[in-house]
This record gives structure tokens, sequence and C-alpha cells, in this order.
């Protein structure tokens, strides 16, 4: 029997990514199986955590104080790690991670170039604790910043600390979360709200997420600190529907905290009172705007208002209301804990912190990743993200959800804070980062998120409403075939007029992506108006592939890909394809060895 067995703390990761893998299923057959087993005579503890970020590769179990992680582990993976690696200390060599950049098997996840270079605030507990676990919590500090502020501050000095921390909101806007708080403190109207907007409606965004499900306590901290600052005993959380496991936890963490005494009358005996509520989301886009999401509270239809009206002075029911979102809130401990010097010494001058961004798209890593502020995109792409899948050439990267914009290549050490990107034409948004490379047609792109704004849009403004759906069929006949060259002047007038007309943040970014794709990749636009072609071979009325002979050496790779038998040839003889056949589906494309399979226009004229 082996001493070190018994020390030991295995963390699997069961966030919604790892869930859908079974990861559950690997946590139960773990701790049912270490019960049992003779070898171990003190019980493991074993913990169900929140998200690790890198959640294609998971589940993810990490096994402490020996620091081993293990990537894609299954349930039939158990015996085995509690044979060699519980029991005798050995390390499986298959379960762990490979490290493209570094070329290597990577034993303690921390060493990873995924990890490495990251920077954990806001995601600082999630992967190390159970997050139905208040104790797990006050464990890592938690509620340490409640109690002082409770008890050794002044509401203002409250504001003070979090004003000269520099902290942005984090849900889009980059607005100076203390001077939110300070501007909402002097209005003397009761009661006042606090809100967290867990409303997170980007694509491929799980920050928010991520953390509801993985910290819980966090926000509810970050929440009270608020309240007691601006003088407010009532806060919302709006959690959007779709998000049941992070609804259970927030529910689940609200209910231990109260049982506590962390939330409900007389805080752990502070004389404050503060309580929370979780309301379902609607279930539309537009919701995550700060006034349709009080308007959906309210029990009325979604719509923005005009914000000549600030939520600060006459938000939720008309009361004065702060409203953050879920990163913001997650913040706000540490910096009442640590102090706003210690926060401002991270990131860059105007824009202090962290920022957790969701990295997806066609990059070797994809995932969460909290970075300093000011972290270079390329950094993120490249560094963390260990570059380009099938090391295909890089094109462009979109940052900021829907409505924010496509920076190319060229710009690719641009600093990603809020007031670099805005510069670039693109945003922050609430960190979606999508890259993409050659396989990727902007023009299609633009139109795919046309269509998403289109479908999102309230309806409530002319320009918004009319004008995102004619840039849509603008773009639809671009893509297919029938675009005008004075299209494009269209939608860049169009986009203009739309920005400056629409009353909310959504029509009023939504050209962004049309409007930076034109601005970058104006060759693309030109190529599929002028030319019928598409170069990415995305645009099937603009594409057809041929074999270059020159190149071809006939491997026959492209033949046993093409799932329509298009293609003809002998091992070692120039392959052909035949267009008449040819889906266009781009197998033979991004499966060629020798990249001699090329993209041509359209076969006929639309
Ligand atoms: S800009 Fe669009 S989403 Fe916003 S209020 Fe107007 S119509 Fe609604
Ligand atoms: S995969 Fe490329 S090199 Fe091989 S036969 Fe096809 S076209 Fe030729
Ligand atoms: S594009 Fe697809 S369908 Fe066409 S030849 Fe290549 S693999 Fe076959
Ligand atoms: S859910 Fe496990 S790594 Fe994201």
């Amino acid at each position: 029997m082996n001493d070190i067995s018994n020390k030991r703390k295995i963390l699997v990761c069961c966030g919604t990514g790892c869930l859908a893998s079974n990861s559950y299923e690997v946590y139960e057959s773990l701790k049912e199986k270490l019960e049992i087993n003779p070898n171990i005579i003190v019980q493991i503890e074993i913990k169900a955590t929140g998200c690790n970020g890198l959640c294609e590769k998971g589940p993810v179990v990490k096994i402490h104080p020996d620091d081993i992680s293990y990537f894609k582990v299954s349930a039939k993976d158990v015996d085995e790690i509690i044979e060699k690696t519980i029991t005798n200390g050995e390390i499986i060599n298959r379960l762990l991670y490979f490290d493209t950049n570094q070329k290597k098997k990577i034993i303690n996840h921390m060493d990873a170039s995924f990890y490495k270079h990251q920077r954990k605030i806001a995601l600082r507990n999630i992967g190390e604790i159970d997050p139905l676990s208040i104790e797990d919590y006050l464990e890592r500090d938690g509620y340490k910043a409640l109690h002082k502020v409770l008890f050794e501050m002044e509401p203002m000095e409250v504001i003070d600390e979090v004003e000269k921390s520099g902290l942005k909101g984090r849900g889009g806007a980059g607005f100076p979360t203390g001077t939110k708080w300070r501007t909402c403190s002097k209005f003397e109207d009761y009661p006042k709200y606090v809100i967290c907007n867990g409303d997170e409606g980007d694509p491929g965004a799980f920050m928010d997420r991520s953390i509801m499900e993985g910290d819980p306590n966090t926000i509810i901290e970050g929440m009270i600190i608020c309240g007691y600052s601006i003088n407010s005993n009532k806060g919302y959380l709006y959690i959007r529907d779709e998000y049941e496991l992070a609804r259970k936890n927030m529910e689940f963490a609200i209910d231990k905290a109260r049982k506590l005494g962390y939330l409900g009358e007389n805080i752990i005996g502070s004389g404050f009172d503060f309580d929370l509520e979780i309301v379902r989301g609607g279930g539309a886009f537009v919701c995550g705007e700060s006034s349709a999401l009080m308007a959906s509270i309210e029990g009325n239809v979604g719509e923005p208002r005009a914000k000549y009206i600030r939520s600060v002075e006459k938000g939720l029911w008309n009361m004065p209301t702060v409203l953050n979102n879920v990163e913001t809130w997650a913040n706000i401990p540490p910096i009442i804990l640590n102090g706003a010097n210690w926060f401002n010494k991270i990131g860059t001058e105007n824009n202090s912190g962290t920022k957790v961004f969701s990295l997806v798209g066609k990059v070797k890593n994809t995932g969460l990743v909290e970075i300093p502020m000011g972290t270079k995109l390329s950094e993120l792409v490249f560094d963390i993200g260990c570059g380009i899948i099938k090391n295909r050439p890089f094109k462009a990267v979109q940052t900021g959800g829907p409505s924010g914009g496509c920076i190319p290549k060229e710009y690719m050490d641009v600093p990603l804070d809020f007031d670099s990107l805005s510069k670039m034409g693109s945003m922050m948004g609430s960190g979606g980062v999508i890259v993409m490379d050659d396989t990727t047609c902007m023009v299609e792109i633009a139109r795919y998120y046309m269509e998403f704004l289109s479908e999102e849009s309230c309806g409530k403004c002319t320009t918004c409403r009319e004008g995102i759906k004619m840039m849509l069929n603008i773009l639809t006949n671009i893509t297919e075939g029938r675009g005008q060259l004075e299209d494009i002047h269209i939608l860049e007038s169009l986009g203009k007029t739309i920005m400056s007309a629409s009353l909310c943040a959504l029509g009023k970014t939504a050209p962004n992506p049309v409007l930076t794709t034109i601005q970058y990749f104006r060759n693309e636009y030109m190529d599929h108006i002028v030319n019928h072609k598409c170069s990415a071979g995305v645009c099937k009325n603009l594409t057809t592939y041929f074999i270059e002979e020159e190149t071809c050496i006939g491997c026959g790779i492209c033949k046993k890909n093409c799932p329509v038998n298009a293609i003809t040839g002998s091992l070692k003889e120039i392959h052909v394809i035949d267009e008449d056949i040819c889906i266009k589906c781009g197998n033979c494309f991004t499966a060629c060895p020798k990249d001699s399979v090329k993209i041509g226009g359209a076969a006929y004229a639309y």
C-alpha cells in the first residue's frame, strides 16, 4: 500500500462542456470505486468542479498534490487511474495533454501553453472548488471581502476603492464600474436595486455561464458589496433561460448563503440586509441590453428604451439601479481584498485587470481564457491557442460577438483592451473571439451576422429593423453571385445610417461586421462581385474546384475524401475533378498534402 494514496484530492470537471462528454460518470465511478478499494485506508477527497477552460479536451481530471492533469478521461479509464496513479504514483501517458507548441505531453496542466500565459482573477476558483460547497469558497478567502466591507469600511470607501481600481464593466460597454456605483449612490430614492446580467447571448460565448456554474458565491459576494455601498437591499440575477446548470448552481448557492447568514437580514451580524432573487431570461438576444433586461424583470416586453434616462437614476421599476455583468461582479471581491493598487498594476494604464475571452473557431486550443488587458491578439491566438488548425493560413479574428468587427492578420499585434479594439472598428463586447483561416469567406461571415441580428432586432427602430434586413439581402445577393459594384457603397452608407439612428447598442453596433470586412477585405467583396469567385470556397455558386496538373503527385488522398466519387485518377497519376458531380464540399481542398486542389470562380454567370 502506498502512503501517498491517502493524501490526494481529485478534481473532476463537471462544467457543461465536460458533462456533455460524460464527466459525471467519471466522477461517480471514481467515488464508488475509491470507497470500496481495500488499498486506500483514508478516503480521498473527490470534487466535481466547474469548467477548466479546455472543454474540447474534456473530461478533465486533476490530481493534487501531485499536480497531474488528465484529459479526455472516460469512465473506463477509472480503474487504471486508481491502480496506477492513485495507488502507485504512476503517470498514464495516454491521458496527458499534448501541447502542440511545446511538442510534448504535459503532466501539470499549468505548464501547458493554454494555461501558463493566463492570469486568473474572475476565474480564480473555477476548476478548483466544488461550486455547491460554500465551505470550498470560504477556504479560498470567500466572503472575506464582504467581512472587510461590512465591518471596516464606509460605503463611500468601498466605492472609492472600486473606482480607483479602474475596473470597467466586462459586459461590453466598458463603463467604469466605480463611477456607475457612485452616481447611483447619490440618488436618494428608495428602494435601490443591484442587478447581475447573466443573459449571455453571443453565439459561442460561455464566460458568464462558466462563472455562474463554477463559482456562484463570488457573484453573490460582489453584489452584496455593491448593495452595501449604494444602500440597496435587493438584487436580481437575470440568467439566460438555456443556462440550466448555471441557474441551479446559483439557486443552490443563494440558498446556502442565506442559511449561513451571508444573505438576508443582518448579514453576518453587521446590521445590513440584502437578498437576491433569480429571474429566468426571456430568451431574446436583445434582453442582454440593460434597459430591455430591466423591462423583462418587470414582466414587460424586453425592449430597450431611450438612454437619456439613466438606469442609475431610474432603472428597475424606475428606481436607482446598478447593473453589471457576471464577470464584473466576480472581480469585486478580489479588488476589495487585495486593494485597488494591486488590480491597477495588472493590465494597461486605462484598462486595468484581466479579461475572460472565449476563444473559438479555427484555432487548435479553443476554450475559456483569462488574460491581462492589453495582451496582444497574436499571443492569444498563437501562444495560448497554439495557432491555426492543420497549420492553415491565418486570415482574421472577429471580436466582440455578433456585432463585433473582423480584424485582419496584419493587425495581430493589437492589444486586447477596450480602447484599442474600438480604434480598429471592432469591440471587446463580452469577450468572444472567433479565429478564421483561409477557408473562411469574409462576405459570408458578414452575411451570417446580419442574418442573426435581423432575427434578434426587437423591431422598435425602423433603421435597425429594416436596415439590417436590407444589408442582409444585399449580402445574400453578393454571396449567391448576384452582387453589383454599387452594393459596396450602399452597404457602407446603410451601415452608417443604422449606427447613427438606432436606439440601442444592438442597432448601433450591428453594421460592424459588414463595415470592417469591407474596410479590411474589400478585395473579397470585389472578387465575389466582379470575378464571381469566392476564394475561400464557401459560397457554392461562386466556387469550382480543380486540380493543378503541375503539382499533383497522384497520392489519391483527395479521391478517398470525396463523398460523391467526383475525382478520378490512378495512383501516381494526375487526378481530375468532374465538375458535374462535385458538390463543392471542399474536402479535397483541405485534404490535399501538396496544395494541388485549387479554387476557381463560378462555373457559369448569374
Ligand atoms: S436598435 Fe434595434 S434592437 Fe435596439 S431598440 Fe432599436 S430596433 Fe430594437
Ligand atoms: S490529394 Fe492532391 S496530390 Fe494527391 S492526388 Fe489529390 S490533388 Fe493530387
Ligand atoms: S469538393 Fe468535395 S465533392 Fe467536390 S471533388 Fe472535392 S471532395 Fe469531391
Ligand atoms: S467544462 Fe470541463 S473544461 Fe470546460
